[in-house]
């Protein structure tokens, strides 16, 4: 495998960045060591614009993540008002799990933004999703992301031997999803697609859909650029029970900042704080020089 690294342009007249090796973070704000994606998984998600990866929670961890977000949902009196969110408590883990870093730090960070105590990309919004059967149904969206403009953010870049997802989503699926049963569809490689959808996009049951099926504890990314969909939720087995988290670069970003509650924010560990921080680039990196890259 040719380990030759991409060519990451500078601000400034073409030259390419500094050596960015060191500026992307190896732990999370637990101190986990951040586990980066394999090269079949990254192929996989610039080829398709979405990737599953199974089996990311399991056991007692993924049984607590899961009995807290139905309790925000089906007991919501239980928990006191400002806790009643995935920033909390034992789900709060889960804004950067190693698997979610390891990702983001490939498709996502800036590298001049980023430290081994600084993530390079933002937090912007996420919630439980929590279906019954005969909830939810097809509203399709986004698509192109290859040939549009940044400032809409549903773009997609690709390059050779780099490609970077702006604004990407992530699906903790905690309960067993079947296939075409109500779990996220996919157009697979509808992210760099040059013509507008077909009639056929209406239909929940055309083949121009792809969908998953994976165990509990499993996560499921997409670029939003890629076109995508809800759908009627059919197992009577399962409720779905998602945690949709979404991410930006820490300059943009597609909804209004969502601070989290000040108490849960005062709690979490400083480097986790930082997925949080206002979104520009001048002088965003505490305890760095954000300028440091530029003059390699
Ligand atoms: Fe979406």
């Amino acid at each position: 495998m040719n380990s030759q690294q991409p060519y990451i342009i500078n601000k400034n007249l073409g030259q390419p960045l500094g050596n960015i090796s060191g500026e992307l973070p190896s732990r999370n704000s637990d101190g986990l060591s951040v586990i980066p994606l394999t090269d079949e998984q990254k192929y996989v998600f610039d080829k398709d614009g979405w990737l599953v990866i199974e089996n990311v929670l399991s056991g007692d961890e993924l049984c607590e993540m899961r009995d807290y977000a139905v309790r925000i949902r089906e007991n919501p009196e239980s928990i006191p008002k400002h806790l009643r969110t995935p920033l909390a408590m034992p789900l709060q883990r889960l804004l950067d799990h190693p698997v979610v870093v390891g990702f983001l730090n490939e498709f996502t960070a800036y590298p001049p933004l980023s430290s081994q105590d600084c993530y390079g990309f933002g937090h912007s919004f996420c919630n439980v999703m929590h279906r019954k059967p005969g909830e939810a149904g097809l509203a399709p969206h986004n698509g192109s992301g290859l040939l549009r403009f940044p400032e809409d953010v549903h773009f997609y870049e690709a390059h050779p031997g780099k490609a970077h997802s702006p604004h990407t989503r992530f699906v903790w699926e905690l309960n067993p999803v079947k296939e075409k049963q109500g779990g996220t569809l996919f157009v697979t490689g509808s992210h760099k697609g040059a013509y507008a959808a077909p009639e056929e996009i209406q239909d929940p049951d055309s083949d121009v859909w792809s969908s998953y099926s994976c165990p509990a504890g499993s996560l499921i990314i997409f670029a939003e650029a890629t076109t995508h969909s809800a759908s009627e939720w059919k197992d009577k087995e399962h409720d779905r029970v998602a945690i949709f988290s979404l991410y930006n670069p820490v300059d943009s970003g597609w909804s209004p900042q969502r601070m989290p509650h000040p108490e849960i924010f005062e709690s979490m560990p400083p480097m986790r704080r930082t997925l949080f921080r206002n979104r520009h680039v001048a002088d965003n990196l505490p305890g760095g020089d954000f300028r440091r890259l530029y003059d390699g």
